[in-house]
């Protein structure tokens, strides 16, 4: 096993950190055709009658009807709720909530993407054990109670390729008074299973491929790059033991595939009629889905969460109408580089080595460069992929930053997960280096970026 030492002890002197970790296993189902397997799903989970969670996009998408034969096949009656709120609210998840709870169910299938993932799941969290929403939000946005008990089972079917919510114990929601999101996070909340099938991405716009391509990458660089769960401090009682536990040798193999797959597939993916490319990138999702719902996400994902709280409404190329005010993966992607350029002097071998599984050209960088190389290259495939440059290229400016800074700062969950301490001033830092980032350079392709027409999942 590589990076060993990444997990060595505190040193004297120091706070000792937490000497476990929690590994808790996803169930999968992946492959062409597998949404076929709703209705047996649900029905070796003891269902009978559950709510289907969509949007309305998502049902009148052609492979939809094959979800509804699947159900009947097996018996399962199923009642449709298609208000999902893209980017969802407390509001939303409330109405959601209502629906489950009034509806007799005893099971939960989501169709759709993160945000009907999450609706999904707060849904059945809120219709059991009713509250206002604050009760289960982490602080300081709110209390932080654990989730009180067992929830029905929930078949997710993820139809993007990027949040991997499927995969995860974390239900995001925007608070638009704050402006900014937050997550409740719980292993509760972590679907019974998630049925994953390649067939849905060919429906997709480019434009969503890049920005939940992105959303992918980041998830794997930022879990790979977290603080190690041996300098974090330890739970009160094991079983307080967040999601979020910081890097640690099980989700090390799973960013470490997804980051190679990102550098081999996601700007091919693009391409509507590269089945093969999108269908790796969403296994590559899956993978990274795993691994950060066992480490978590750091400062990109913090700050970004406050950059879509002060969205300026850019229209972004190629992204649909009805799409949130900036896609979830490109304000993730327009801190990134700013975020690993800081971060790469805790751990500089990790982003040197995450720099190359992507497939910059890496020979002759020293820890000194890693940052630089890093960010260098996610500049470069930003700019493959047709992504916006820098926050100035989405409406941001210098005027903004006191703003993302008060906003992302109630990501403490985040931002105590980065390897490096982020502070107030740091955070003005990043805002302000990421509102402009200079052209990348044209680099050498890598021996990650080839055809990678030889790889099979
Ligand atoms: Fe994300």
């Amino acid at each position: 096993m590589s990076c060993w030492h990444y997990y060595a002890p505190s040193p004297s002197g120091e706070p000792a950190g937490d000497p476990c970790f929690t590994v808790d296993a996803s169930s999968i189902t992946f492959g062409r055709g597998a949404l076929g397997e709703a209705g047996p799903a649900l029905r070796a989970a003891g269902c009978r009658r559950v709510a289907l969670f969509t949007d309305k996009v998502v049902s009148q998408t052609a492979w939809f009807p094959a979800v509804s034969a699947s159900l009947r096949r097996a018996g399962i009656d199923a009642a449709v709720y298609d208000q999902v709120r893209i980017e969802p609210d407390e509001a939303s998840f409330q109405a959601a909530a209502q629906f489950f709870r009034e509806g007799g169910f005893d099971g939960v299938l989501s169709v759709g993407g993160g945000s009907v993932i999450d609706t999904a799941k707060a849904a059945a969290l809120l219709g059991c054990h009713p509250a206002e929403l604050a009760r289960y939000l982490g602080p300081p946005l709110g209390a932080g109670e654990p989730v009180p008990g067992p929830l029905p089972p929930h078949i997710a079917c993820p139809t993007t390729c990027g949040t991997g919510s499927e995969c995860t114990g974390i239900a995001v929601c925007a608070l638009p008074a704050r402006r900014t999101k937050a997550g409740i996070s719980h292993r509760l909340l972590r679907p019974t299973r998630a049925l994953v099938d390649p067939l849905v991405t060919t429906t997709l716009p480019a434009a969503v491929v890049a920005a939940s391509g992105f959303d992918v990458l980041c998830h794997a660089l930022e879990s790979y790059t977290a603080r190690p769960h041996t300098r974090r401090p330890p739970p009160a009682a094991p079983e307080l033991r967040p999601l979020s536990q910081g890097a640690n040798p099980y989700s090390d193999i799973g960013c470490r595939e997804a980051l190679r797959l990102c550098g081999r597939y996601l700007l091919r993916a693009l391409a509507a009629d590269d089945l093969e490319a999108r269908e790796q990138l969403l296994f590559a999702a899956m993978l990274a889905g795993i691994a950060f719902g066992n480490a978590g996400v750091h400062a990109p994902h913090g700050m970004a969460y406050a950059v879509a709280g002060g969205a300026h409404g850019v229209p972004i190329d190629g992204y649909p109408a009805s799409g949130p005010l900036l896609p979830h993966g490109v304000s993730v992607i327009l801190s990134a580089p700013a975020a690993f350029r800081f971060t790469a002097a805790a751990c500089p071998e990790r982003h040197l080595e995450a720099a190359a599984l992507l497939g910059a050209e890496v020979g002759g960088a020293g820890p000194g460069d890693a940052g630089e190389v890093l960010s260098r290259h996610l500049l470069h495939l930003m700019a493959q992929g047709r992504q916006p440059q820098d926050l100035a290229a989405v409406g941001f400016a210098q005027a903004d930053v006191p703003e993302l800074v008060a906003a992302a700062r109630l990501q403490r969950r985040l931002l105590d997960n980065a390897p490096r301490s982020i502070d107030d001033q740091a955070l003005a830092g990043l805002f302000s280096a990421a509102l402009r980032y200079s052209p990348p350079e044209p680099r050498p392709a890598g021996p990650g970026a080839d055809s990678g027409a030889a790889h099979a999942v």
